[in-house]
């Protein structure tokens, strides 16, 4: 994908933010509202938390364009559970103790749910995900590693690559959007193994 490509698709990303913003602030006041009135409705409780997540998103997505650094110290399984908010899988995992990165908490959660949402479209039933934290020469590494059937050989040098994809109903962003966030962090994200499951990692520099 050429640069100029690129840059059409952050000006769109950041227009959407921009355009969407002050009604997603609006539905959001207005959600809580409704909630206040009617405290027993479970509809305007749901409204609630949908007009919360999307005005959340929208606020990541103007930080991820502004590319932020506003920092703080984050704990490694914050920012996981985090991630699998609303998603459903068999988790297992081994964090052998749980280190600090300096992060945008909920952007690197959103990059980390990404590979999550991944593992969870490839998989034919309910997936086991496991994930593995540990710390190396002052780095942490995350391993995400989902029992599916493996990456498309066709995808796999480029599924980091805005909108390559291979998976029926997939438009190429989540890979692209997870790697941007990680750089942002000064990490890496990298397939380490594509068959038979695929393995993911990421790895930030770890905070003393
Ligand atoms: N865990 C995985 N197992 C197998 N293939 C994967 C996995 N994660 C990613 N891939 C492959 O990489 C491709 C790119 O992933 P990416 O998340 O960027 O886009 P997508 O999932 O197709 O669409 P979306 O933008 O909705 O996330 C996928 O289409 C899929 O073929
Ligand atoms: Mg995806």
């Amino acid at each position: 994908m050429s640069s100029e490509a690129i840059d059409r698709l952050n000006l769109v990303a950041m227009a959407i933010g921009h355009e969407l913003r002050n009604d997603m602030l609006s539905i959001s006041m207005h959600a809580h509202l409704l909630a206040g009135r009617l405290p027993d409705d479970p509809s305007a409780a749901a409204l609630v938390r949908s007009a919360e997540r999307a005005r959340a998103t929208v606020e990541d997505l103007v930080a991820l364009a502004r590319e932020t650094k506003a920092f703080e110290a984050v704990r490694i399984s914050s920012v996981i559970s985090s991630a699998r908010l609303e998603l459903n899988a068999i988790w297992i995992d081994h964090l052998v103790d749980d280190p600090s990165v300096r992060a945008h908490g909920s952007l690197l959660a959103r990059a980390i749910a990404t590979l999550y949402r991944n593992a969870i479209a490839m998989s034919q039933g309910r997936p086991t995900i496991t994930t593995r934290v540990s710390t190396r020469a002052n780095r942490v590494v995350i391993e995400i590693e989902d029992d599916g059937p493996g990456v498309a050989t066709s995808v796999m040098t480029t599924l980091f690559e805005p909108l390559v994809s291979a998976r029926p109903g997939g438009t190429g962003i989540g890979l692209a959007m997870c790697k941007w966030i990680v750089a942002l962090h000064e990490g890496e994200v990298a397939l380490v193994q594509g068959q038979p499951h695929a393995v993911f990692r990421v790895d930030l520099p770890l905070l003393h």
